[in-house]
């Protein structure tokens, strides 16, 4: 979603605003733009649709644009289609401009107001009514500040703000409700940001801005204050990224990097967490214990991917003898609840900043659900910041929109929980000795796993001129094609859809023929002889089948189906292991078609609005 960055310096901010916009590329955009207060005093602003790369070049073609004092930009369009009209930075009466990630949902009434008071609208969007109403407080007298507070005191939605005055020079104001916003501290130069990683080229100190808090900033100083100017206490931390861990190496995209991290993903979320026999229940927090012993029953809530991992986990849980339900997080906030006794709720979520998923664990308590377990990657966000229990998960920073690591590690890290539930659910110590055993292993086995690039690389091939895929799974091994599928629609454009594979007759066999390739994952599980059967029912019709398939269910290929054996793992860690030749199957077919694999159209890597 759109990314924030501001900047105070003693020396020209433009690089500065260019590197940080580049580092949230990550985040999804679909145009761009800045405003600097020039030496003179004068406001420049220059926005344009598409990639960063046209922002720079309406930069080169302007006259200059330089200044100590910036807003900058990604926007992921909402209120108007992507244009440069509708591109932040909003500037009012050439002295206010505002950059806005969020939603007003009041703007339409706000607007009608503005206009009737004579105020005009260049664009289509909802942050064009704030810088308005900014300015026209301090028409009627107003300071910036107050009109600032004035201003945000009529919003109704969620936002993070950045806004300058050609006036004043050397202050930049912020404010936060809803979407993430961070201040940095460098040396005699102060920063506004989305996230930590758009500065880490100039600082790794910071300060995460609460609901609710505006500051104040200039090269030296940050105040913090709410809406009715009372001092707010925030403490200073300092990041562990290096600007190292967000470089692309020798990898050709993000996501090509991040799948071949995943194996060290694994390890580092297994790290301090396990000993040779047990889980260590301390790593979810002091009050672990408490909760998890009186805890009855699991309430899942995430959204995509993160949903998926949800779904894998729910038959850990269950087979552990655990009730486990799992609901997308938007539909959990559509309906109302019979809410289980001593039910703790897990919210699962790469970037802990995705609107839903906060809104839903918000609801959750709302509603009586007894206590909240965050599995996240982001350790400063929202949702770690919420929630009573957390546990990291260290895939470190993930760049490419289509997740992959960041669900592996989600895998990793509910593994870990499963057993310590099902401790209380009479997991005795030589099973979990096992099972622990099992998590030792998935490492090196992740790596083996990998090893498939080249023959999966030649499957691609087959999509080249494809437009539709179907996936099948069974049992646990389901949500492993619904994740396969959407990582191949997100990133290829192919669409592609999951089946369980006992569904198939239930309708989606209808659309098998030889142009359909139908890509399944036949681990040698339970469900194995069933899922046989379901093969050779899409053979029977002509279908194309590609099965990745446990090394001893001894299925092989021939006509209509080829088989690309994965080495034989445990099943405690098969759906993990599963999940990596769908990633690459995704990423060469996406190669293939020439697609912006890393930033995919239409996608935000953090989703801040419902
Ligand atoms: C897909 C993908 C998304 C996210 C979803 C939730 O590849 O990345 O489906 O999983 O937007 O995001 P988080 O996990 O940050 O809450």
């Amino acid at each position: 979603m759109c990314g924030i960055i501001g900047a105070i310096s003693k020396a020209d901010v433009l690089p500065i605003l260019l590197d940080g916009l580049k580092r949230l590329e990550y985040r999804g955009y679909d145009s761009s733009g800045l405003a600097i207060i020039q030496e003179k005093g004068s406001l420049s602003r220059l926005r344009a649709p598409g990639k960063l790369i046209e922002l720079e070049r309406t930069i080169d073609a302007s006259e200059g644009i330089h200044g100590r004092t910036g807003i900058a930009h990604t926007r992921w369009a909402t209120h108007g289609p992507p244009t440069e009209n509708n591109a932040h930075p909003h500037v009012s009466g050439e002295r206010i401009a505002l950059v806005c990630n969020g939603i007003v949902e009041n703007h339409e009434e706000l607007r009608n107001w503005l206009v009737d008071e004579g105020m005009d609208f260049h664009s289509e969007t909802d942050t064009e009514v704030i810088v308005n109403l900014i300015r026209l407080h301090m028409d009627r007298g107003s300071d910036f500040m107050s009109a600032v507070r004035e201003s945000i005191g009529a919003l109704k939605g969620a936002y993070a703000l950045g806004i300058v005055n050609a006036d004043e020079p050397g202050r930049i104001i912020g404010a936060r409700r809803g979407s993430p916003l961070i201040v940095g501290v460098g040396k005699d130069e102060t920063y506004l940001a989305s996230d930590i990683s758009a500065l880490i080229a100039h600082t790794r100190d910071f300060i995460v801005l609460e609901n609710g808090d505006i500051v104040d900033i200039d090269q030296n100083r940050v105040t913090i204050t709410d809406l009715d100017g009372r001092p707010q206490d925030r403490d200073m931390r300092t990041s562990t990224l290096s600007p190292r861990s967000t470089e692309l190496g020798n990898h050709r995209h993000y996501m090509e990097k991040e799948i071949h991290e995943q194996g060290q993903a694994a390890s580092d979320t297994l790290e301090g967490r396990i000993t040779a026999r047990r889980v260590l229940e301390a790593c979810f927090g002091t009050e672990a214990k408490r909760i998890f012993d009186k805890t009855r029953a699991i309430q899942i809530l995430a959204c995509g991917t993160s949903y998926h991992a949800g779904l894998v986990a729910r038959y850990w849980l269950e087979d552990l003898g655990i009730p486990c339900q799992v609901e997308i997080a938007s539909e959990f906030l559509s309906r109302k609840h019979a809410v289980p006794r001593d039910c703790l709720v897990v919210a699962l979520s790469q970037s802990g900043e995705t609107i839903d998923t906060l809104s839903s664990v918000a609801y959750a308590k709302e509603c009586g659900y007894a206590h909240s377990l965050a599995i996240c990657n982001a350790p400063d966000s929202s949702l770690v910041r919420d929630s009573e229990l957390v546990l990291m998960t260290h895939a470190g920073p993930e760049i490419g929109v289509a997740s992959t690591k960041a669900f592996v590690t989600q895998l990793v890290a509910l593994r870990l929980f499963a057993i310590v539930m099902g401790r209380r659910a009479g997991l005795d110590m030589a099973e979990e000795s096992k099972l622990v055993r099992e998590l030792r292993e998935l490492p090196a086995r992740i790596e083996s796993a990998l090893e498939l690039e080249s023959a999966i690389q030649a499957i691609a091939e087959q999509f080249a001129n494809k437009q539709h895929a179907l996936f099948l799974g069974r049992g646990i091994h389901y949500p492993i094609a619904l994740e396969g599928a959407l990582k191949l629609k997100e990133i290829s454009y192919v669409h592609a859809e999951a089946y369980p594979a006992g569904e198939l007759k239930h309708g989606p066999l209808a659309l098998v023929d030889s142009e359909m390739p139908v890509v399944s994952v036949a681990p040698n599980d339970m469900q194995l002889g069933k899922l046989k059967g379901n093969i050779e029912e899409v053979r029977a019709r002509g279908g194309k089948l590609i099965v990745f398939a446990d090394s001893d269910t001894r299925l092989s290929s021939r006509e209509n189906l080829q088989v690309i054996n994965v080495a034989s793992v445990e099943s405690s860690i098969a759906p993990i292991i599963f999940t990596i030749p769908l990633q690459l199957l995704a990423y060469h077919v996406a190669l293939i078609k020439g697609t912006d694999i890393d930033k995919p159209r239409n996608l935000a890597k953090s989703v801040t609005v419902e």
